[in-house]
């Protein structure tokens, strides 16, 4: 039995607009027991997501808000540390949604073994988890590639970003990726294969666009919304396919944007825009591991961490992603 005290972090308050360190509270409280067909776990990896913002709203929304009290949720990569379950042994590395604390109880259900040879584990919950999975269907399924599309991608170098774009280039598509920094635009086109980078901090999106592809775009996998969104819009090809994968832009503002007006672009395009969740492909997950666990070891799909030690780092680490301070998929190394 391990004999640490469990760390958690809980959520102290709902914020408006950016979420503050405030917002969250650091409690140390004994390790829980585990009943007859559990498990005890000790959380390795916890991965930090935007939807994690909409769970600290207490609206309505596609999964239930965390309680005030309660801990954060999200998902984590654990150590199996005592089992009183048939399914499980103590060592087996899982995947799960075992939330912002140190050690977790389970009874097993939407609980993933993880295959230690695929790639290192943490990958359960980057490109071998949901992040990946998500570029993975969303890419493939939502945007339906062909050989020779322009893409676009927004949030290109983060979790999802950085895996769209370099399906879309295996895929044989021409690939933009549109960027908060310098650094992660040389980073797309010069490490992961973009063909092109866009700034949209210090460019001109829609001039960029313009210089980049004349030929016009054929595909936008949506991460961000906002003056991003609003350019790629005008420039669409007709027959193009829009994936609403995230709105980041909107999650932290205090009075919503003004709704779409130029919608009437999908017409002129005769465009398809659709909206999508990863949990809908669940069925499909193992076809996606399998297929990215593949292109991993070929050399064809890199991934880009970023680690944070330290479970009482989060909400520091959580705020700063939101801001767009992490480069790659973030996370905190809870434990080894
Ligand atoms: N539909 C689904 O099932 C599903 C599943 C997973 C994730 N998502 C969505 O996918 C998107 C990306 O998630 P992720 O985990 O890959 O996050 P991420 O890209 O690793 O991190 C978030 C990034 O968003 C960018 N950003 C922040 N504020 C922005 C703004 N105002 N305008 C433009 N970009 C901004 C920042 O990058 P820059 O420095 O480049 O600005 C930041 O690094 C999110 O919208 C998320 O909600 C959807």
């Amino acid at each position: 039995m391990p004999t640490e005290i469990n760390v958690r972090v809980l959520l102290k308050s709902r914020p408006t607009g950016f979420p503050v360190e405030d917002d969250f509270e650091v409690v140390e409280s004994p390790i829980p027991q585990p009943q007859q067909g559990e498990i005890l776990l000790e959380s390795m990896w916890l991965s930090l997501d935007p939807y994690m913002r909409g769970r600290m709203n207490d609206a309505k929304s596609y999964a239930p808000s965390v309680d005030i009290g309660e801990p954060m949720v999200g998902g984590a990569v654990a150590k199996v540390v005592e089992s009183r379950s048939p399914l499980f042994n103590p060592g087996d590395i899982v995947e799960g949604r075992f939330g912002w604390q140190s050690y977790a109880i389970s009874n097993g259900i939407a609980v993933r073994k993880v295959d230690e040879s695929l790639a290192p584990v943490q990958t359960a919950v980057g490109v071998l988890g949901m992040p990946g999975l998500t570029a993975y269907f969303g890419f493939l399924d939502v945007c339906d590639p062909t050989p020779g599309d322009t893409v676009v991608v927004s949030a290109a170098s983060g979790a999802v970003g950085q895996i769209v774009g370099q399906i879309a280039k295996i895929m044989g598509c021409k690939v933009i990726g549109t960027v908060g920094s310098e650094p992660k635009a040389k980073f797309i086109v010069e490490e992961l294969g973009f063909d092109y980078a866009i700034n949209y901090k210090t460019s001109d999106v829609a001039q960029s666009l313009d210089n980049l592809c004349p030929e016009g775009i054929d595909v936008y996998f949506d991460n961000v919304g906002g003056i991003v969104t609003d350019a790629v819009m005008d420039r669409i090809n007709i027959g193009a396919r829009i994936a609403i994968c995230g709105q980041i832009s909107q999650y932290n503002l205090k009075t919503p944007d003004l709704a779409p007006r130029n919608l009437g672009l999908l017409t002129r395009s005769q465009a398809k825009m659709e909206g999508f969740l990863v949990f809908a492909y669940e069925s499909r997950y193992d076809e996606g591991i399998a297929r990215m666990a593949a292109w991993i070891k070929e050399g064809k799909l890199k991934y880009k961490e970023d680690v944070v030690i330290g479970l009482k780092n989060a909400p520091k680490t959580f705020i700063g992603m939101l801001n767009g301070e992490n480069f790659g998929k973030t996370l905190i190394k809870v434990a080894e």
